[in-house]
């Protein structure tokens, strides 16, 4: 049985004291929800952030990491600075990493290797542009970013990551992908995973659907046999929509 993990990507939005009261909301409209969650605010306002939830089950992320343990690399954070700020999940790969800031399967490699080291648990994003996904390389872009992804990676470590599968072409588009596409697509990955750890870690994988998540759609996509959850992104931003989210009907 895997437990749904639902995930609110903040990105750059929600200053530090936005950021906290909003968390304050947030922790009081969702005690005692049965299913993991956790928000990742931009790296300035997490410490806000964290202040508010330490006593809630809610888990604070950040949404990107340094490939470095520490020196000069202006403008990066560090894995033991976002460990001392009370950071328990880092989020990888973002496809908006990868397509504006230029991050490679390499560089989320050793992003993913530092993040274990330090104990972290991790999302690591994957997802096919439009473009790929209608000249028929769905599997291919899927299959490469999750071997190259996890290169070097052992099974044991497995239990510490969760995948999200974010097609591009629905991030903040309003376009959701269906349900069965998306189930589709998380079955291959499914598959892809087990082809490298076995049956046992494959089907104990948690893995998220991201892409216009909306209360409307949460439903639908949950019900799915191998979504696991969700990486919300605009819909994470406002308690009217990531609480119905978050307390989707389960069926
Ligand atoms: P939206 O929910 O805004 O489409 O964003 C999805 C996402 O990128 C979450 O990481």
């Amino acid at each position: 049985m895997r437990k749904p993990f639902i995930a609110g990507n903040w990105k750059m939005n929600m200053t530090p004291s936005e950021g906290r009261a909003f968390a304050a909301e947030l922790d009081k409209a969702l005690k005692h929800t049965p299913v993991r969650i956790a928000v990742a605010p931009p790296f300035i306002t997490i410490p806000a952030v964290v202040e508010v939830l330490k006593h809630s089950s809610i888990q604070v992320a950040s949404q990107n990491m340094a490939d470095h343990e520490s020196g000069a690399y202006t403008g990066e954070v560090s894995p033991a600075m976002l460990k001392d700020a009370g950071v328990s999940v880092v989020i990888l790969g973002h496809s908006e990493r990868r397509s504006l800031y230029g991050e490679t399967d390499a560089v989320v490699n050793a992003k993913l290797h530092l993040a274990l080291k330090h104990e972290f648990d991790v999302i690591l994003c994957v997802g096919e542009t439009l473009e790929e996904r209608e000249s028929g390389k769905l599997e291919e872009v899927l299959k490469r970013q999750i071997v190259e992804g996890l290169k070097g990676v052992n099974g044991h470590a497995m239990s510490a990551i969760t995948v999200a599968y974010e097609p591009v072409w629905a991030i903040g588009t309003g376009k959701t992908a269906t349900p069965q596409d998306a189930n589709d697509a998380h079955a291959f990955i499914r598959t892809v995973v087990e082809g490298l750890y076995g049956k046992s870690v494959a089907e104990s994988l948690i893995i998220q659907y991201g892409g216009s998540v909306k209360p409307s759609n949460v439903s639908d996509l949950m019900a799915m046999e191998h979504i696991d959850g969700a990486l919300v992104g605009g819909a994470s931003l406002t308690l009217e929509q990531f609480v119905p989210i978050v307390t989707f009907d389960a069926r």
